[in-house]
């Protein structure tokens, strides 16, 4: 929270517990992993493959750190999950508009936490016959992990628990949030379907 902007009751940063990430962290941590992919992908261009909605930020953010040629497309997949819990159990909203045959695709994610969405993902990508696969999340919960994913790029590992804000949600709110943070434990109530 900025140093003097008002906070009341019908801010949504009063339902705040705390900033994990301030947003000139995240900020570098993006044009730091463009510089690694750029580097890696030495010129070849790259399909962005982004997973809707909560890697949007990250993935405007690092599209416009990246100089190597791209395009985007995107996923929309749905978990389903009691309340935060994720199952593994994954159905496609929305499919990619066109074929990955022989493009180098990056998925783009803004948070692993079970695993278990990403390695359904990679494996049914896998199968569309890429050049190659690799991933790039913003976030990682290594103490969530129940399946090994194989992730390339990883801004940062976080504890387990609930966060919010560039991208990500509690019930659709805060992906507004330019931080990463967490929310006040009276805010929390409900479960059902998680989607990106
Ligand atoms: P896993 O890796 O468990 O994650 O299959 C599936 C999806 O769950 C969402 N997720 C979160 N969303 N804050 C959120 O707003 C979180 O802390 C969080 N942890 C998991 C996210 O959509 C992820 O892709
Ligand atoms: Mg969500």
């Amino acid at each position: 929270i900025a140093k003097g902007s008002a906070v009341d009751e019908t801010d949504m940063r009063a339902d705040l517990e705390k900033v994990l990430i301030p947003e000139e962290e995240l900020q570098d941590k993006i044009r730091e992993l463009a510089a690694q992919i750029d580097a890696d992908y030495a010129g070849r261009e790259i399909l962005l493959v982004g997973v809707l909605k909560g890697a949007v930020m990250v993935m405007a953010d690092l599209a416009r750190a990246l100089h190597a040629p791209i395009s985007m497309d995107w996923m929309a997949v749905s978990s389903y999950g009691s309340g935060t819990q994720s199952s593994g159990v994954v159905r496609i909203l929305k499919d990619l508009d066109a074929d990955i045959m022989g493009r180098h695709v990056l998925i783009v994610e803004d948070i692993i936490d079970s695993g278990l969405t990403l390695h359904w993902l990679m494996s049914n990508l896998e199968s569309r016959g890429p050049a190659s696969l690799e991933v790039c999340t913003l976030l990682r919960k290594p103490d969530a992990a129940k399946i090994e994913v194989d992730v390339k790029y990883v801004g940062f590992d976080i504890p387990n628990e609930f966060v919010i804000g560039y991208g990500l949600d509690y019930d659709e709110r805060y992906r507004n949030l330019p931080f990463v943070g967490t929310l006040a434990p009276h805010v929390y109530g409900g479960s059902g379907e998680q989607e990106g």
